[in-house]
């Protein structure tokens, strides 16, 4: 049995349902609130529960073999990025779980103190590493499932809103792809106690993007591109009277600011070690929201 927890996101429901297709059991913990009737549907046990309950993540612990663990929250990093992971990795360690997949994200090694998100999945990170556990930690660039509302978007309007340097580089990964890794990682031997970066198979700048979404939807793109001054010139006036608010576009100044891409060897890598063929993003765009 796996326990996927954060089982109503683009990525955690990517993992249930390929699961479901190979007719493999697991767990999908969900909130009350969250929309969780398709996984059912498709034949995976639910577990409702909130992560910050340590009581409820023993329940779901329970008869696992295998975790992977998804759940992001950015109104609380510290709850769900941080400590409901360290929870799940005491909880997995006391219940012998064979193996942990833990998604992290591209960059959590490079220091950005203006993330809580990138600071708390490197210390989960390093808690796993020294856990004794037999684990894998994916660090994905951004998940193609992200930029599907800016497609639709686009769709509609042929407006794209690119903020900051149109020239950064970035591995787009399809959230499909991200899921079969992460499923394939607690049976493939080359991948137990290891960290990978995951990226897409070509290395984008942030202008390849709305051409990708041109060339789908067959429209010309309206590029609005404001300068990253006028993002922090923004966030600093919101923080003069919210300071809640700035600490948590903290994480979006980080993703703007800096590049997040793959080296074409580390994609080479990964493409051996899962045997997979890294989807493009195009593709990816074309079988979600193309005619
Ligand atoms: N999106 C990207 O581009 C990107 C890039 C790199 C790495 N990542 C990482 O990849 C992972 C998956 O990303 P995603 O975009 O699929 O995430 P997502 O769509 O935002 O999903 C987050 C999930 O966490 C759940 N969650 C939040 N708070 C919870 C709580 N207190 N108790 C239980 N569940 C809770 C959410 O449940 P509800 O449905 O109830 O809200 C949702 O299922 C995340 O760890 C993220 O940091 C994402």
């Amino acid at each position: 049995m796996f326990l996927v927890t954060g089982a109503t996101g683009d990525l955690g429901r990517s993992i249930v349902q390929q699961l479901c297709d190979q007719e493999i059991p697991v767990r999908a913990f969900v909130r009350l609130t969250s929309r969780y009737a398709q996984l059912e549907h498709r034949g995976a046990e639910i577990l409702i529960g909130d992560l910050t309950e340590k009581r409820d993540i023993e329940k779901a612990c329970q008869g696992v073999k295998y975790i992977i663990s998804t759940q992001s929250n950015p109104n609380d990093p510290l709850g769900v990025d941080y400590r409901s992971n360290i929870d799940l990795i005491d909880i997995a360690k006391a219940n012998n779980i064979q193996h942990f997949v833990f998604i992290s994200v591209l960059g959590t090694d490079r220091g950005y103190e203006d993330s809580p998100i990138f600071k708390a999945k490197r210390e989960v990170e390093k808690y796993l590493e020294s856990s004794g556990l037999n684990y894998t930690i994916l660090r994905p660039s951004a998940l193609a499932s992200s930029l599907l509302p800016l497609a639709e978007r686009f769709k509609k309007t042929g407006i794209y809103l690119l903020i900051g340097d149109a020239k950064n580089r970035t591995s787009v990964v399809s959230t499909d792809d991200v899921a079969r890794i992460a499923i394939d990682s607690v049976f493939i031997e080359a991948a137990n106690q290891k960290i990978f970066p995951v990226g897409g198979p070509e290395i984008l700048i942030r202008e390849d993007i709305y051409q990708i979404f041109s060339r789908v939807f067959n429209r010309e793109p309206i590029v609005i591109n404001p300068p990253l001054f006028l993002f922090d010139g923004l966030r600093g006036s919101l923080g003069l009277i919210n300071a809640d608010l700035y600490q948590k576009l903290g994480t979006l100044r980080v993703l703007l600011s800096n590049e997040f891409f793959c080296t074409a060897e580390e994609i080479q890598n990964l493409e051996q070690i899962y045997q997979i063929k890294l989807e493009s993003l195009e593709s990816y765009i074309r079988r979600y929201l193309g005619s």
